[in-house]
């Protein structure tokens, strides 16, 4: 009896586990947008600079810009997740 309460707390514990690791694998929305919208062929030259773009406004600003610039047409929630993901990744500011 003791036996099989204990694997099964075994069982659940270790899915507990591959599902929390799977939702922290997942890739961030805005990624999928970046690589859909070939930042990169200007940006991987043109570095993100947290330099210039100095809060996280100002980087939305800069995300509208590039976007309408490019005719890339997103949307103002997807220009949202592209700053939160360059924001995640290269800027690191405080969200307002
Ligand atoms: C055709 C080239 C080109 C492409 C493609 C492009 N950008 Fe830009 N981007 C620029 C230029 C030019 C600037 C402004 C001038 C500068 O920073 O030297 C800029 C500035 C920026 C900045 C501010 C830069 C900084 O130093 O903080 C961000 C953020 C940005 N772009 C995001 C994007 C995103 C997101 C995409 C994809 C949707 C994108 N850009 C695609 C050319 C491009």
């Amino acid at each position: 009896m003791k036996d099989t309460s204990n694997r099964f707390m075994f069982t659940f514990g270790s899915s507990l586990m591959l599902f929390t690791s799977t939702v922290f694998a997942e890739p961030h929305p805005g990624k999928a947008l970046h690589d859909k919208a070939d930042c990169m062929k200007c940006h991987a030259a043109k570095p993100y600079d947290p330099q210039k773009t100095t809060d996280y406004p100002k980087l939305v600003k800069a995300v509208e810009f590039c976007n309408n610039n490019l005719n890339t047409g997103f949307w103002e929630e997807e220009v949202e997740q592209l700053a939160d993901y360059l924001n995640q990744e290269y800027y690191h500011f405080e969200k307002p």
